[in-house]
């Protein structure tokens, strides 16, 4: 009586692919690998800016106001960014400074506030996960909001 066997001729190369994919996926997830990690440090804050402002200058709307119109000194300008948000976040103290004024000649309107935003929040997502990554995001937005209400661009019922 001939023994039925299994089907030899099915190719099964790819579900041990997939196996050891898993399997070395999980091991980097233990290790940590896989996982952002959350912003914690003054050198986060410097690689979250120096990322973001990256972003910036390339951008078509946003790279025009600070290169063209504002011509920004960025040796200048992203070190007090990075006080500014590492007083925000950490509460640090060591920004000094007011940023509203800054904001009141420039020629934008709630296009680059939108703008502005999405660069922030992906630029965030890209590098950092956690509650101190969701905070940033949050202040970021709400700084904007008041920005956006105190020059005239948004109703304050709207907030
Ligand atoms: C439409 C969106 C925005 C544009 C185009 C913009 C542009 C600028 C420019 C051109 C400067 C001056 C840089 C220089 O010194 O040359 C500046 C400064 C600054 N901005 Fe913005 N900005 C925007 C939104 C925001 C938002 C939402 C925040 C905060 C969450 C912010 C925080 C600051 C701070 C802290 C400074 C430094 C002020 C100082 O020198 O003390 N900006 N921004």
């Amino acid at each position: 009586m001939p023994v039925a066997l299994p089907d030899t001729d099915v190719d099964q190369s790819h579900f041990i692919g997939r196996i050891m994919r898993l399997y070395l996926y999980r091991r980097k997830k233990d290790a940590g690998l896989t996982m952002k990690r959350d912003i914690e440090n003054e050198e986060d804050i410097k690689q979250l800016v120096d990322t973001f402002y990256d972003h910036v200058n390339t951008d078509d709307m946003l790279g025009p106001v600070f290169n063209d119109f504002a011509k920004t000194d960025w040796a200048h300008h992203l070190p007090v960014m990075y006080s500014f948000w590492s007083s925000v976040l950490f509460g640090s103290m060591a920004y000094k400074g007011q940023p509203f004024p800054k904001h009141m000649p420039l020629p934008i309107g709630r296009e680059h506030f939108a703008r502005w935003i999405l660069l922030f929040v992906s630029t965030v997502d890209e590098l950092y996960e956690g509650n101190k990554a969701e905070e940033i995001k949050l202040k970021a937005k709400s700084i904007a909001q008041v920005f956006q209400m105190r020059l005239g661009l948004i109703d304050y019922q709207a907030i």
